[in-house]
């Protein structure tokens, strides 16, 4: 993409969106997103494998919550720009009436949405330009799609580590959960400080790249999950998020941690 094709969009400022985008091999990113991109490969060479193994949690668990646990409807907050496997691609691939709602405040991906909005006929799809830091507004506007009487499955992927603050953060969290009636989930995966080079990373993130991303360690990720019943096997890294049985054992960790929790 050039900046001249996508006037409107902030191109002097990485954006967290388009920087993901590009590690994932994405072309809608600017010169801006690619170079701390670079710079951030550079100090962390497994970020492309953590953005990849990320999104193939968030696809198997998408895929369990719509087959196993019988979910019909999900609230996808911090969608990022549409790319292989989006939520209602797994889900709707299992439960063809599955319905989805997304939600980004970045307006590239809202210019973006209408990848987002190829439901089945049976469900449907629809796209906020919301930012979590406001949960009522969001979860208004998601009434209009999600029936708020049947369980939901909440989640944020790669998003809470934007807001600092675990109290705030922990606050947006209990908002969205208490809005949701029993069955329903929260999964979230989000990034840690378990190795030198990630925190190295998230240091040249926070300098340059909008907006700034904060490390935690696993067990305040975990602690979000306080009130849930946690799906097997827990909080764990995202290659060890059910995987696909391998005969070499279990996959390697990466620096994030993810997990699938049930409201009882
Ligand atoms: C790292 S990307 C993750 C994308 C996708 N969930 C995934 O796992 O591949 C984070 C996304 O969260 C969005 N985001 C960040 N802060 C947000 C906020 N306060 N409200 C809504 N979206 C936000 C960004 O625009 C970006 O698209």
């Amino acid at each position: 993409m050039s900046q001249q094709q996508e006037p409107g969009f902030d191109t002097s400022v990485p954006q967290t969106a388009r920087i993901w985008n590009y590690w994932l091999g994405g072309k809608d990113n600017f010169p801006v997103d690619r170079a701390v991109g670079d710079q951030i490969l550079e100090a962390f060479p497994a970020i492309v494998e953590n953005a990849r193994a990320s999104r193939a949690f968030l696809a198997r668990a998408v895929g369990y919550l719509a087959d196993e646990a019988g979910i019909r409807q999900f609230l996808d907050i911090g969608t990022g720009l549409p790319t292989a496997n989006n939520t209602h691609e797994v889900a709707q691939r299992v439960a063809p009436d599955a319905r989805i709602v997304y939600v980004d405040n970045d307006p590239i991906v809202l210019a973006h949405a209408r990848a987002l909005l190829t439901s089945t006929p049976e469900g449907a799809t629809a796209y906020i330009d919301a930012d979590l830091r406001d949960p009522d507004k969001l979860l208004q506007e998601a009434a209009r799609t999600l029936d708020f009487t049947q369980p939901i499955a909440i989640m944020l992927m790669g998003i809470l580590g934007h807001i600092e603050d675990d109290d705030q953060a922990r606050s947006i969290v209990n908002h969205l959960v208490d809005a949701v009636p029993s069955g329903s989930y929260l999964t979230m995966n989000d990034g840690t400080d378990t190795s030198e080079e990630v925190v190295e990373a998230g240091r040249i993130w926070n300098q340059s790249a909008n907006p700034t991303y904060h490390l935690r360690s696993p067990d305040r990720i975990a602690r979000f999950f306080e009130g849930l019943e946690l799906v097997e096997p827990g909080v764990v890294s995202p290659p060890r998020w059910r995987p696909e049985p391998s005969p070499s054992g279990l996959p390697a960790e990466i620096d994030s941690f993810c997990g699938v929790g049930r409201k009882p």
